[in-house]
Order: C-alpha cells, then structure tokens, then sequence
C-alpha cells in the first residue's frame, strides 16, 4: 500500500467492454488504492486520446468511456475523493506533451514495446517496417508521460505491460529536469501483485484478444449462459475433481468468502459434484457479488447526463491542478 501523502494516478483506456478479468486485475486493486484514506491525493482518468491510435469511431470511445465510468462508481470508487475525468478534457496534457517532446530522444521511442512489436509485426509479413504505424502510436508513451508528470505523481498503479512506459515517464521527467532545474516529480512504477491469472471460458488468461471473456454487467440471464459454456474435462460427477485445475474453481476464489471456498475446494476434491452444480454454484457468487453495482451501473448508464456531469466536475478539478505544472514548464522552457 502506497505510503502516506503519495500521489497515484492511473488511466484506462476506453477501447473495449470490460469483463471479469479486468474487474479482478485492474478495477478492484484501482478503486481500493484510490479510496484508501491513508494516501495521498488519487488521480484515475479514462485515457480516450490514447484509444485514438487504434479507433476512429467516436460512438465506440464515447460508449466505453461511459461504461468505464459507471463501472468504477458502481464498484465503489469515491470520486470526492478521487479526481475522475476524461483525459481529452484537460487540454492542459496535450500542451504537456508538445513541450516534452523537446526532452524526448527518439531513440527513446524507439524502444517502447509496443512500438516494436507493431515493427516486428511487419516484418515478419515482409511490409515495410513502419505499415500502418501512425504518429499518435509512436508517441503514446509521451502522452502518457504528460498525463502522470502534469499532476506531480508519485505512484502510478498499472499492469506489468505498463512497466516501461511509466519508467519513460521517469526518464523523460530527469530529462527535463537536468535541462530546466528541478520542476517535475519522478513517479515510480506500482505494479499490481498477481492475484492469480483470471481464466475465461476456454480456460486460457481471460483476454478481449482470445474472445473468451465474461462481460462484467451484462444481465444475469447472459452472464449465467458464458458461466454455463466454461470448458471443463469429461470427469462425471461422481469422480474426485482437480480444483486447481478448474476455470470454475479459480474464478470462483475472487467473488466468494474464504470459508467457501474452502468449501467448494472440499467438494471437488470428494466428488459427487458435478460440473454443472459447482458452475451454478460459481453463479451465484458473481450474481450475489455484483447484485447491487449492476443495479448502480444500470441506473448510471441510463443517466448519461449525471455522468458527463461527474467528468465536467472532475475536469474542473484537474484542470486547476494540471495548469499549475503547466505554467512552471512554459515559463521554465519559454520564459
Ligand atoms: N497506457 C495505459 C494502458 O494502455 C493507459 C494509460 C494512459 C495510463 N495514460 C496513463 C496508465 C497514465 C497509467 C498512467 O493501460
């Protein structure tokens, strides 16, 4: 847990529907480091000019980005206590990363994974290195070194696949700093523990990318068919089951107390449960689990106004605050 007084920010970025894996790896961790009294101020945005590089149909970053929304208010996210705002809504970052890009060797740019991995792509296809690779993908890791740097953070919670960015962040932070004095704060990395990989339906990492995914607020009817069509072995129900080895019984470990899932353990182990029975038993752990944020999100989803209303006011407050980097970077840079 983040130390007294430290600030965390971290940003989500609205190219798809979230699912259960996204809820345990990402959601649950953000919204208890966000809403924990003993840090420091909380920043969490949802990064909409990031998802520019892969989409261009607004429909879809404007729907992600109210589902995104409703589903940290509807699991809990404070937002007095956090900021909560769209990134497209402080112009302030897009200035911010302009003027870094002057402390940014190219070289730099040239390492980020994801970049890299969009050249070898094409390498391997025999096209021209830099096919399809546009300039907003080139210089995400900038942006995303605005977004932490314009807020002074300290802590910056992200996945493992973050890692390098948030480290360039740094970099170019020490950069600046070395040209202009000493104006922006170093964040480090927080990389969330793993809690155990969240299996989807055919049992692989549960992933947008694999088409294996439980949705996180679809309706009770539609998620209790995905959780009906896990893919399990042939064991009968008779037969002593693995549950270390079952999608069921790993999802299962992050929505129920720690009494039943020892519970469940035991009936696996003992058989005379069937696969059937230990889904709908799963079932109604997530049903119970998300009861009353399904009925938050869909209230919130059915009021797209009080949402935008929580981002007009959340911009207000990052606003004031990413202005005041703001000012010190042009004057030190510009005079
Ligand atoms: N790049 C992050 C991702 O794809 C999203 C992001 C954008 C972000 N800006 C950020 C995360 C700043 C942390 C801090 O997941």
């Amino acid at each position: 847990m983040p130390n007294k007084k430290e600030i965390i920010l971290t940003g989500i970025k609205p190219t798809g529907t979230l699912h259960l894996g996204n809820l345990v790896g990402a959601i649950m961790p953000v919204i208890k480091m966000a809403n924990d009294p003993k840090a420091g101020q909380s920043f969490v945005f949802i990064a909409d000019l990031h998802a520019l590089n892969a989409v261009s149909d607004r429909n879809e970053i404007s729907k992600h980005t109210h589902e995104i929304v409703a589903s940290f208010l509807a699991l809990g996210l404070d937002a007095e206590r956090t900021v909560f705002f769209r990134q497209s809504d402080v112009p302030e970052v897009t200035e911010l990363s302009m003027l870094l890009m002057n402390v940014t060797p190219k070289g730099l740019m040239n390492r980020a994974h994801a970049y890299k991995a969009a050249v070898d792509k094409n390498i391997a296809a025999a096209t021209d290195a830099d096919a399809g690779i546009n300039m907003g993908l080139y210089t995400y890791p900038i942006l995303m070194a605005a977004d932490i740097l314009l807020y002074g953070s300290d802590l910056v919670p992200v996945g493992a696949d973050q890692k390098q960015h948030v480290e360039f962040a740094r970099d170019i932070a020490g950069s600046f700093n070395n040209i202009y004095g000493n104006i922006l704060n170093l964040p480090k990395p927080f990389i969330r523990a793993e809690t155990g990989v969240v299996p989807g339906l055919d049992g692989r990492k549960m992933s947008k990318s694999y088409g294996n995914q439980i949705p996180l607020f679809d309706t009770p009817n539609d998620m209790k068919k995905k959780i009906m069509r896990i893919i399990t072995d042939s064991k009968l129900p008779a037969e002593p089951k693995n549950p270390d080895e079952s999608t069921i019984f790993q999802l299962y470990q992050h929505f129920a107390d720690a009494a039943s899932v020892t519970a469940l353990r035991k009936k696996f182990l003992s058989g005379g449960m069937g696969y059937g029975e230990a889904k709908k038993i799963l079932n109604d752990a997530i049903d119970a689990y998300l009861a009353e944020p399904r009925a938050t999100y869909n209230a919130l989803m059915s009021a797209p106004k009080k949402i935008d209303a929580i981002l007009a006011a959340g911009a207000v407050r990052a606003r004031a605050m990413a202005g005041v980097t703001l000012a010190r970077v042009k004057s030190a840079m510009l005079g």
